[in-house]
């Protein structure tokens, strides 16, 4: 069985398979794990579905000499690919990705849920100039109703950017269904597709609001 596989049911996620990230999940999702843990087992599982995330990162050839001799060996074509974390939550996923690749650069979203309404309200938005032909990496840990995801996903098309991954943690069905149906160019990396939405917009089994356990706001 291969580590990443799509699901027969969408074509465009994949969930990253392994039994460290398995166990990794375990210990976020559990209610006694504190925030501190918290924040590490999101950047240590970020790390891992990165890793599968850029597996289409195109790579060019360049010339280096090793103490031996020279040769024509790969490098990444783009070589400053963008992050985009979705605030709050995302933050806790970005410096997993700068580890992989240090010299990418780092646009914000700024969404939060209406409690009533679970409609994505709008409060920052700021990218890299010149970055249009830039592979982007949209970070949130949770992929619930989808609404978050796909507006932000939709703010960046607007402004031209074209080759947009989607990184969470935990998915929905529901969620995988709205991103996937309003951008089907876009490929969904996750380490879990969950059970299903409660009636507050919540993943189930899910492991809470990924905000508050990462900041300690709750
Ligand atoms: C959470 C999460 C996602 C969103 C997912 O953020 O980090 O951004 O909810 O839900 P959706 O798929 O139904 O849109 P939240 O709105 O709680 O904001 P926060 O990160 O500031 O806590
Ligand atoms: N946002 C979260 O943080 N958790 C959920 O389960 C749903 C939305």
């Amino acid at each position: 069985m291969p580590l990443t596989s799509p699901l027969p049911a969408s074509p465009l996620f994949y969930c990253v398979s392994h039994p460290l990230l398995a166990h990794k999940l375990s210990l976020l999702r559990d209610k006694t794990t504190v925030s501190k843990i918290f924040r590490e087992l999101v950047a240590e599982i970020t790390l891992l579905i990165a890793y599968e995330a850029t597996q289409d990162l195109a790579l060019t050839e360049v010339t280096v000499s090793t103490p031996l001799e020279t040769i024509s060996t790969p490098t990444l074509k783009d070589k400053y690919p963008v992050i985009v974390p979705i605030l709050r939550a995302g933050l806790g996923m970005t410096e997993s990705f700068l580890q992989l690749i240090p010299e990418a650069r780092v646009g914000h979203v700024g969404l939060y849920r209406d409690e009533e309404t679970l409609q994505p309200m709008q409060y920052y938005f700021k990218i890299p100039h010149n970055s249009q032909d830039s592979a982007y990496f949209v970070c949130d840990p949770m992929l619930a109703t989808g609404g978050s995801t796909a507006k932000a996903i939709e703010l960046l098309k607007e402004r031209g950017i074209h080759r947009i991954t989607l990184v969470c943690l935990v998915a929905s069905p529901e969620g995988v269904a709205v991103v996937s149906q309003a951008h089907p160019d876009v490929k969904i990396y996750a380490a879990s597709l969950d059970r299903e939405l409660n009636e507050q917009g919540y993943i189930l089994p899910g492991l809470g609001d990924a905000g508050d356990r990462l900041f300690g706001t709750k």
